[in-house]
């Protein structure tokens, strides 16, 4: 397909002109731009092309947006192949790409032009965080451009609907304000801006598709109008009679909930650190432990220890709400005390696995040939940012020990400077195989044969094996240790 005629005929005609293709399509059929073609934006481009009417004709034509660099143009091109740009475990968003870009109603480009096409804009572009000192800052600048780039070319009736996590706030102090001079600028009404807010719960995985259509979502409106729209939008390709809609009075309480809702796990995470520490001393399983406690209704969500945490979201989120206190709201006597710690307990706890190994081996790590499995952040996603095998790599690094990394869903893992293979190594030169990552092939996994005659530790860093597993393999005569199981 031809994307850049697209972008250039003013109706996007030759999608219509083509009378295969004009039979599958809605006569109403409305255009959506997605800025932000990442983990999100790409599958939410997706997801809104898969959306039907009751005759099963597509309801959308999708345009992705993203940046005109290398990264972006990756992007897009691999859209425009009817590829998910990531690597993905998930065969339902895999066939939802090919279906989209078979009937040719989702490409994408890097002209922003695209954005005067859209009846509805959604913004899935990220807002990072930085630290001045101990202070918490959202770096909104990014952010801002790509705004400023909608209100440059937006429709004056377009829906603009933010999905990114942002402090609290920044939707009706940043954005509003900005689109609203944007389009004063060109002529139009301020008070005509349709805008909303509405995060993704979206989880890279094998639900990933159904992450965003089968998943409850929270939304609110800058105006009544706005709202409105927003439900009717997301009624159309969310699965809202088994996973209703709610919506909240207004943006800054749909952004909170977002930041809240992250903080809380990464809180609820954070918890089990300390408890982990004190139940490998005293030789408790912690695992067996939480599983009692799990079954109790009230509880049943409380986390498990493990490696760390890592991915875009739970290592910056509960950092919004001081950003938004103190550089939205302007409230410096606003503390986030256990927000704060969460972030900084959760980031520091690989070294507990470094630190455990090193006392495996008598204290002394120099010259271990280390094999880690698992470079993502998360299991079967292919997402290694802020991955807690960064920072356990790092620590053995700096320990003396001689470390490799791998991983079956990326194809390199450029954050670390140490070997890394995507195919699993033969395990007869390491004295030690940490099971970072609780991918599938890693569950699948048969240790006792990939193990063979060699003898290196087993260490299960992320409750990936049962503790009947690791019995079985201890009997087998592996030295076998986990993160939060005791002394096995
Ligand atoms: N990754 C997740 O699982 C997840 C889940 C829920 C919510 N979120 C939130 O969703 C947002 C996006 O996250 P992500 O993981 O997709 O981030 P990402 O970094 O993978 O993707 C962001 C994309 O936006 C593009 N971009 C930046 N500026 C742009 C501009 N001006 N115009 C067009 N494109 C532009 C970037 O090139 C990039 O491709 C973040 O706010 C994140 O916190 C992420």
């Amino acid at each position: 397909m031809n994307t850049q005629s697209l972008i250039q005929d003013p109706e996007l005609a030759d999608l219509s002109a083509d009378t295969n293709r004009s039979t599958i399509f809605a006569q109403d059929m409305k255009t959506v731009c997605v800025q932000g073609l990442g983990f999100v934006g790409a599958a939410n481009a997706a997801a809104i092309a898969s959306a039907r009417n009751h005759s099963g004709q597509a309801l959308y034509r999708v345009i992705g947006l993203d940046l005109d660099n290398e990264v972006g143009r990756k992007r897009a091109s691999a859209i425009n192949e009817g590829r998910v740009p990531f690597p993905t475990t998930d065969l339902s968003l895999v066939r939802a790409m090919m279906t989209a870009n078979e009937i040719g109603n989702l490409f994408a480009v890097t002209d922003n032009s695209a954005l005067s096409k859209a009846d509805v804009i959604i913004v899935n572009v990220g807002v990072d965080v930085e630290k001045l000192g101990n202070v918490p800052s959202a770096r909104l600048d990014p952010f801002r451009a790509a705004l400023t780039v909608v209100g440059e070319n937006m429709r004056p009736d377009a829906l603009v609907l933010v999905e990114t996590t942002v402090p609290p706030g920044t939707c009706e102090r940043v954005v509003a304000p900005l689109l609203e001079r944007c389009l004063e600028l060109r002529g139009f009404r301020p008070d005509q801006l349709q805008l909303a807010y509405s995060y993704e719960r979206v989880m890279p995985g094998g639900s990933y598709l159904a992450s965003i259509t089968d998943m409850w979502r929270v939304y609110a409106g800058f105006t009544f109008h706005a709202a409105e729209r927003t439900e009717k939008f997301l009624s159309s390709y969310v699965d809202v009679a088994r996973k209703p809609l709610f919506r909240l009075p207004n943006m800054r309480s749909a952004e909170m909930a977002k930041v809240l809702e992250n903080t809380y796990r990464a809180v609820n995470i954070a918890l089990i650190d300390e408890w982990e520490r004190f139940a490998r001393r005293i030789d408790v399983d912690l695992f067996a432990v939480l599983d009692s406690i799990r079954v109790r209704p009230t509880h049943s969500n409380i986390r498990f220890p493990g490696l760390g945490v890592g991915g875009y979201c739970l290592t910056k989120d509960p950092l919004f709400g001081p950003a938004s206190a103190r550089d939205i709201f302007g409230y410096d006597d606003l503390d986030f005390p256990i927000s704060t710690l969460s972030v900084c307990i959760n980031d520091a706890m690989p070294h507990v696995t470094a630190i455990t190994l090193e006392e495996r081996f008598g204290g002394e790590l120099g010259g271990k040939r280390i094999l880690v499995l698992g470079a993502t952040y998360r299991a079967d996603v292919g997402d290694t940012r802020l991955s807690p095998t960064i920072t356990l790599v790092s620590a053995l690094l700096e320990r003396g020990a001689a470390v490799e990394v791998t991983d079956p869903l990326v194809d390199s893992f450029d954050e670390v400077e140490v070997p890394f293979y995507s195919d699993l190594p033969s395990a007869e030169k390491y004295d030690a195989v940490v099971i970072a990552v609780g991918h599938c092939q890693y569950r699948e996994l048969d240790f006792s044969r990939w193990i063979g005659n060699s003898r290196p530790l087993l260490f299960d860093a992320n409750g990936v094996l049962s503790r009947e597993q690791m019995m079985t393999l201890s009997d087998a005569g592996l030295e076998v240790a986990a993160i939060g199981r005791g002394e096995l």
